[in-house]
């Protein structure tokens, strides 16, 4: 049964390279846990989507838990899912825009199709923030 995680965590200003080389680790790993998913980043906090099999889910949850790069974990979100929202990508990155008025469009361009309406509408409201 695949499920879904919706989190967000604090990590005041990581460098760009730092957040690239999390991004680089989880397309190095997440394949063969058959872990797929999304990352915001915006320059504060991270809100992360991880979507896979409830056993692989739960062990990364716990590593990323303990990951130093970032505090305050708090899951907004954990369901049983039919069908990936993200089946193409190990990790995508979901970039920010600057201007508050590009960026629900480009969301509405770069998120997945496949995100049910409530996640979709969480993510909207973190990435309008700050
Ligand atoms: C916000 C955030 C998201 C992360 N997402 C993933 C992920 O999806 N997959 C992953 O393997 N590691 C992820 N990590 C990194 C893990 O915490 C951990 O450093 C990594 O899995 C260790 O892998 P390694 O032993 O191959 O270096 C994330 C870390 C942070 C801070």
């Amino acid at each position: 049964m695949l499920s879904q995680y919706l989190y967000i965590s604090t990590a005041p200003s990581l460098s760009r390279e730092e957040v690239e080389s999390i991004l680089q680790t989880s397309a190095r790993n997440n394949p063969e846990k058959g872990i797929t998913g999304l990352l915001l980043y915006n320059g504060r906090n991270f809100l992360q989507l991880l979507e896979g099999e409830e056993a692989e889910l739960i062990s990364l949850m716990v590593r990323i838990t303990h990951d130093p790069r970032h505090t305050g974990i708090s899951v907004l979100d954990r369901r049983t899912i039919d069908d990936r929202a993200c089946p193409n990508w190990a990790m995508k990155r979901v970039l920010i825009a600057q201007s508050i008025e590009d960026r629900k469009k480009m969301l509405d361009r770069d998120l997945p199709k496949g995100l049910d309406n409530e996640t979709r509408r969480i993510i909207m409201n973190f990435a309008v923030l700050n």
